[in-house]
């Protein structure tokens, strides 16, 4: 198993490119399915968890042709409707098959996804949701089945709580669902937007994606249609705290600056400096003594959980105590006794963590227990004096291209080393 390892305490400097998002082009993949003609995505990240996902509709009787960030598919036919547990054990997200799979071949077989680090992340919504449209959900051998032979009809769906990806699935259910579906109560993330931006250019009709009630009206057929998946805002929020924590200086092009605002502001709160250049770059100093600054997580446009890792890592930097508290998911704090072993003083009292600082982290052996907990090592290692080795780094690999290249072309003392 791959390792980092990282010599700590200098500050980024220069400039470092955003990739596309991945949680948008897993979504966008997976409505590929709901055409037999060719989708062009541009803007895909090389990262494991596409891999997987392209692999996944492969599986299903897809073919599949990739070009660095350019990836054309054809699911002229569907073979086998199925995410098999091999592939859902490795990547939750398989599920967001099952929507697709249902509408256009009116059966989808897939695997429970069980539980994962960050919590139990059931998919029940999922499949509530798939019942209100017409299919019949069954349950057996540790995969769900969702039938609907006759073609899907639209309803109301109301979520009892907000689901990205369960808002995602949905909506490529209903796209082909005789009549109109609406989503209540639905994810206003920008992935979401992206893929019903997506799916309107394949022929859907779907209105008010990025507000909480989303219409849709379904079509009979879809065409194909070529599409850029928008940046990963994640990915540019976690060099923006890189720059912040090494007191570095760092302008993040490419960056998806309309979707970072939440954590800019807190970032600005604690004393960083954050100037937006032209439409998509983010210049980012650190430098100056950090404040604390108490942070939850919350459904977009509030800060992303899939930051907060990164954030309590800058936090154990700031003068005072943060109170960093997490609403999304039960146990994404996997991160939190490695970092104490860096040093850091945090205190987990359930859903909230109390992060006193500033405390010199210094390197130590750690391991990556998920993929946003693993960027909060690294951030920490870069902070830190002395050597920092992190095991399990293929968690980050699933979904950071190229961190350890991008960091150091910043000025990151950091390698890979080949286990
Ligand atoms: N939930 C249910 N039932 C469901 C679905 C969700 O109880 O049927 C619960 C979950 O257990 C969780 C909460 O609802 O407590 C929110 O989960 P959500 O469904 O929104 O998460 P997700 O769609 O599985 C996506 C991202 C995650 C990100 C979350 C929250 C993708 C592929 N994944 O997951 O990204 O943390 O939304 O924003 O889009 C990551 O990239 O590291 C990552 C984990």
């Amino acid at each position: 198993m791959d390792k980092f390892r990282i010599q700590g305490g200098n500050p980024l400097e220069g400039t470092i490119q955003t990739s596309g998002s991945k949680n948008a082009a897993l979504p966008a993949i997976a409505a590929a399915l709901l055409t037999a003609e060719p989708v062009v995505l541009r803007g895909v990240p090389q990262v494991r968890d596409i891999a997987t996902m392209l692999r996944l509709l492969e599986d299903i009787g897809a073919t599949v042709e990739r070009d660095g960030s350019r990836v054309r598919i054809q699911a002229a036919n569907v073979v086998k409707p199925e995410a098999p547990y091999e592939l859902v054990k490795t990547m939750r997200a398989s599920s967001l098959v099952l929507g697709p799979l249902a509408a256009r071949a009116g059966r989808a077989r897939v695997s429970l996804p069980g539980g994962c680090a960050i919590g139990a992340r059931p998919i029940d919504l999922h499949l509530t949701g798939l019942e209100h449209l017409g299919a019949t959900v069954s349950q057996e051998h540790g995969y769900v089945c969702a039938e609907a032979p006759d073609g899907l009809r639209g309803g109301a769906i109301h979520f009892d709580r907000i689901t990205v990806t369960g808002t995602e699935d949905l909506m490529m259910a209903a796209v082909l669902a005789r009549g109109e579906t609406t989503l209540v109560n639905a994810a206003r993330e920008p992935e979401v937007t992206d893929l019903a931006a997506l799916l309107n250019r394949m022929g859907a009709q779907v209105e008010g994606a990025g507000e909480s009630t989303i219409r849709i009206r379904g079509v009979d057929r879809l065409h194909g249609a070529e599409h850029t998946i928008i940046t990963d805002r994640i990915e540019a929020g976690t060099f923006a705290i890189a720059a912040a924590i090494t007191g570095g200086r760092l302008a993040i092009t490419g960056a998806p600056v309309e979707h970072l605002d939440a954590l800019v502001a807190k970032l600005r709160q604690a004393g960083v400096r954050v100037e937006q250049e032209g439409d998509s770059t983010l210049v980012v100093e650190g430098g100056r003594t950090l404040r604390s600054v108490d942070m939850t997580t919350e459904e977009y446009p509030g800060f992303a959980t899939d930051l907060q890792a990164q954030y309590m890592a800058l936090m154990t930097q700031a003068e005072g105590i943060a109170i960093v508290t997490e609403t999304i998911f039960e146990n994404r704090f996997m991160h939190v006794p490695e970092l104490v072993r860096m040093g850091a003083n945090i205190r987990l009292d359930g859903r909230r963590a109390l992060v006193a600082g500033p405390r010199q982290l210094s390197g130590a052996a750690v391991l990556a227990s998920d993929l946003r907990a693993s960027a909060s090592l690294v951030l920490g290692a870069l902070a830190a004096r002395g050597e920092t080795l992190i095991d399990r780094v293929y968690h980050i690999d699933r979904g950071y291209e190229k961190i350890e290249e991008k960091l150091a072309q910043a000025g990151a003392r950091i390698e890979r080393v080949a286990g």
